[in-house]
């Protein structure tokens, strides 16, 4: 399978600088699935820029309800009319910043599902839960009780304390996160818990993307600052291994 490179571009970005980098990401040659996703309002405008292009769009969150008296919330199948096909849930800042729970996750993921879109679910642990030994209970407590009982989508192993930090796990943690979460997702789902993409993300950059992304179980990149430029996106899903 092709490697999936994501870029989260959180509370950043401008209408002015879709068309640009839509252009650029249109014109690049790599092996990699590329998903672009922009805050709520550039969605429609992302939309126009990469018809006809196989990269495709994803919403960074969406309600469990499918419409309501809920201000300020967004609901999936809206997302979807407008052109994502993904949605990311469950991301460390939204499970800090509104306090997000697993069970407030796995209602999204049924919503996510119900209105067509793929859901994009982010664990983690945090510094001091890996001091303490505990980064791969922590992931698999997050993975049972924020992934319902018919789940399909993607996770992505975010550990919250290399989001944003320039530092990443050493090479063989990856290896063993990503190994830990493949045998989680299958003991809860057997076989198609097998075929879910587990990316990883966490200061992915152009430097370090190669010997991230050709590891096992490794399907891919969750990536934060570095997709804000597209010369970087495109570098490290240039790293991504070819099939
Ligand atoms: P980062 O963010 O690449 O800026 O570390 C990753 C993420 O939060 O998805």
């Amino acid at each position: 399978m092709r490697s999936i490179i994501a870029g989260n571009w959180k509370m950043n970005g401008t209408l002015a600088g879709v068309a640009g980098y839509a252009a650029s990401l249109k014109a690049a040659d790599h092996n990699a699935a590329l998903i672009v996703c922009p805050p709520f309002p550039l969605l429609p405008a992302f939309a126009a820029a990469l018809a006809g292009s196989a990269i495709a769009l994803g919403a960074q969150d969406c309600h469990a309800r499918e419409a309501g008296a809920h201000t300020g919330d967004v609901a999936a199948p809206l997302l979807r009319e407008i052109g994502a096909a993904y949605v990311i849930l469950g991301h460390s800042e939204r499970r800090a910043d509104h306090g997000e729970t697993n069970a407030d996750i796995a209602g999204k993921v049924a919503a996510a599902r119900a209105a067509g879109l793929i859901p994009i679910v982010c664990v983690g642990e945090t510094e001091s839960q890996r001091d303490a030994g505990e980064a791969a209970e922590i992931v698999r407590t997050q993975l049972r009780h924020s992934l319902p009982a018919d789940f399909t989508g993607i996770v992505a192993y975010e550990p919250i304390w290399a989001i944003g930090t320039g530092r990443t796990p050493a090479i063989a943690d990856i290896t063993a996160m990503h190994a830990g979460i493949r045998a989680d997702l299958t003991a809860q789902f057997g076989d198609a818990g097998g075929k879910i993409p587990i990316l990883y993300g966490g200061s992915v950059k152009p430097d370090n993307a190669a010997a991230i992304l050709a590891l096992p179980e490794v399907g891919g990149a969750l990536v934060g600052g570095a997709s804000l430029k597209p010369a970087d996106f495109l570098a490290i899903a240039a790293g991504a291994p070819s099939v």
